[in-house]
């Protein structure tokens, strides 16, 4: 077979590039190691930025996130004694809106077949071939046969474990592990407050967010060593409920989980986005906390960058998109590592800190509750910075 562009992935990364490929008029084919339904059940980021949104609307895949999606014009920092609230809207003119990456994936798949969008699904021994020529090749079996793929250029989208970043070869990376997870539960039940809390309370982090008025998403700080086996529902509600109590306007309502896991916190950037004719978009080239709700918005933006590049190579020739690419979408990448990072450090409890450094939590939280440069400073991240 023959296309403009693989793409390896069918993540929000993937679909949000091959969608824009598409309605510019170039040809893509989408090749995804796992299932259609698996990849539409994925429970992981509630929070988009209006980059992510505008480029949804900009494709006309936003009929259901503008029916459902929730606007956010402020969301809470808090401690055991105060909460600060960030008015958003106030600060920067601008929200969030809370819609889930499920249904933004299950939304662009859905959208991919009718506008000629091929996604192959359940592809295996997805391998990327003489990249630093203009005839990049990709291979994999798919339906049980082998398929080659012939291109001008290959999109790596397939996440932090794909194979992209490994046909890149080595390259400059930057890594910071944190030692601890978040573990999250996914319930039918209103949220305990109207806006998201990100709170640091002397049990640790622990965040309430939601999908829906119906549907809430809560996150603890747990330790590495912890398993979800460990996590019997009615321990997860009584944790939250002691962290969460004195700070929403009440008990936390429980109900049964429809999912749980612990996710570990990484931030790590991969500074080589771009090989040959191969260019890494998404978590295949960086991962940030998911403190500050980052991950999906960054994929969206260098989705933006490069989506915008591959189509003035492709139909006009013009290839100072593609050579800018990963300077454009490193700027941009390491402003949120900074971000997720500085709230990552502030809203934890890190083993290893003493008395000075929860002094210092509390001192820049002070300083936070009474400073409008600093809220501002925060509203404009969490928004989302410029494209
Ligand atoms: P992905 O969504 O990872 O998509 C990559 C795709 O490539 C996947 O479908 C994968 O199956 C496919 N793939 C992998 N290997 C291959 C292969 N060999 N061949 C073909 N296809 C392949 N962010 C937040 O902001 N908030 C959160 O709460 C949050 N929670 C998260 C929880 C978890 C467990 C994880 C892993 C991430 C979480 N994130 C969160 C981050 C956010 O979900 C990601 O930043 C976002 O999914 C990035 O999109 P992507 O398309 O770049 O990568
Ligand atoms: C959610 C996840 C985040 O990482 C975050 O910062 C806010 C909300 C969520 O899953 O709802």
């Amino acid at each position: 077979r023959r296309t403009d562009v693989v793409i390896i992935g069918a993540g929000p990364a993937g679909m949000l590039l091959g969608h824009m490929l598409r309605q510019a008029g170039l040809a893509c084919i989408v090749v995804e190691r796992q299932s259609r339904a698996h990849v539409e059940s994925r429970i992981r980021a509630g929070v988009l930025e209006s980059v992510t949104t505008d480029l949804l609307r900009s494709l006309g895949i936003a009929e259901r996130l503008d029916a459902e999606g929730l606007i956010e014009e402020g969301f809470n920092l808090a401690t055991d004694d105060r909460t600060i609230r960030i008015d958003v809207k106030a600060l920067t003119g601008r929200h969030v809106t809370v819609y889930g990456q499920t249904e933004v994936t299950r939304d662009l798949i859905e959208a991919a077949e009718p506008r000629g969008l091929p996604v192959l699904f359940d592809a295996s021994d997805v391998a990327i071939h003489d990249i630093d020529g203009d005839a990049p090749v990709v291979t994999c079996r798919h339906a049980g046969e082998e398929v080659r793929i012939e291109a001008r250029f290959v999109a790596g989208c397939d996440g932090f474990h794909g194979p992209s970043r490994k046909a890149v070869g080595a390259g400059p990376e930057f890594e910071r592990a944190y030692p601890f997870g978040w573990l999250g539960i996914l319930a039918d039940v209103p949220p305990c407050h109207p806006e998201l809390i990100y709170a640091n309370t002397a049990d640790g982090f622990a965040l309430a967010s939601m999908r829906s008025p119906t549907r809430s998403r809560y996150y603890i700080q747990v330790p590495l060593t912890e398993r979800v086996e460990d996590w019997p529902e009615a321990r997860l509600w009584d944790e939250l409920d002691r962290r969460f109590a004195p700070l929403a306007d009440g008990p936390v309502v429980r109900g049964p989980a429809l999912e749980m896991s612990i996710a570990p916190l990484r931030s790590y950037v991969f500074e080589t986005m771009r090989r040959g004719s191969l260019f890494l978009a998404g978590d295949a080239a960086h991962i940030v906390p998911p403190t500050g709700a980052k991950g999906l918005n960054l994929a969206a933006s260098d989705v933006v960058y490069l989506g915008e590049a591959l189509i003035a190579a492709l139909k006009h020739g013009d290839t100072r998109g593609i050579d800018g690419y990963q300077a454009r979408a490193l700027a941009r990448v390491w402003k949120a590592e900074r971000f997720s990072w500085s709230l990552t450090r502030l809203m934890h409890r890190f083993p290893e800190d003493g008395a000075f450094e929860h002094r210092m939590q509390r001192a820049e939280l002070d300083y936070v509750a009474e400073s409008t440069a600093m809220q501002t400073a925060i509203a404009e991240n969490y928004v989302g910075l410029p494209v």
